[in-house]
């Protein structure tokens, strides 16, 4: 089965987590494209918050309504993909831009659930980590974060200048500190384990579902 078919599957083994009433949160990316489309097959009344412009448009092309986030202020499921996934739960989000309000519906959700082909989990986190930053004063925080380079993409739709960071990662929790803790620094795309409720990852035929620790 190929990584397409993969998503599909663990889009599909997350969309029937989803009760009718509850507030969901839309991630962004190519396997939440399968999740919009197995939620919208169910035929639920959901309340919906999107990740993205084109997560808020496929949606509600699919007949789900989405509502501004100004209009709640917890969320029961948010259902996401990840660029990397490492055996003790961190993650890497971001390749598609959008870590930040990624991030935010991920931490008001109750739930935080992961869906990802084979292809995600990883050994260990590599750089690029995504990065959105304020553009005042870039120069100073591209050098408090060397090595970091811009990425050739359009502002996010909270006006922010998206980076990679690309030094090293050994330890994940050190270096989300150090990002967080620049000035400059809006979200960076490395998720805690803490965040993560659990991970459903496709591989072949069967969904492996994965539960950080603690
Ligand atoms: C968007 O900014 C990202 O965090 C995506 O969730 C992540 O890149 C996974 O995308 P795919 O499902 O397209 O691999």
């Amino acid at each position: 089965m190929g990584i397409e078919a993969e998503k599909r599957l663990a889009a599909e083994a997350a969309a029937a987590l989803v009760e009718d009433g509850m507030r969901v949160g839309l991630g962004t990316g190519s396997t939440v494209a399968f999740l919009l489309e197995a939620l919208a097959a169910r035929s639920l009344d959901l309340r919906c918050v999107a990740t993205s412009p084109r997560t808020e448009e496929a949606a509600r092309a699919l007949g789900l309504a989405v509502e501004p986030f100004e209009s709640f202020d917890r969320l029961d499921l948010a259902i996401d993909g990840a660029d990397q996934i490492a055996p003790d739960g961190w993650l890497v989000k971001g390749g598609g831009a959008a870590h930040t309000r990624e991030k935010i519906v991920a931490a008001a959700a109750d739930r935080f659930v992961v869906i990802a082909s084979s292809d995600k989990p990883v050994d260990r986190i590599e750089p690029p980590i995504p990065l959105e930053l304020m553009e005042f004063g870039l120069p100073a925080t591209l050098r408090a974060l060397e090595p970091t380079t811009l990425r050739d993409v359009p502002r996010s739709p909270d006006g922010g200048v998206i980076a990679d960071y690309r030094g090293s990662v050994e330890d994940p929790e050190a270096t989300a500190a150090r990002l967080a803790a620049t000035p400059g620094v809006v979200a960076h795309g490395l998720f805690p384990p803490s965040l993560v409720y659990e991970i459903l990852v496709a591989r072949g035929d069967r969904v492996q579902r994965l539960v950080p620790p603690g």
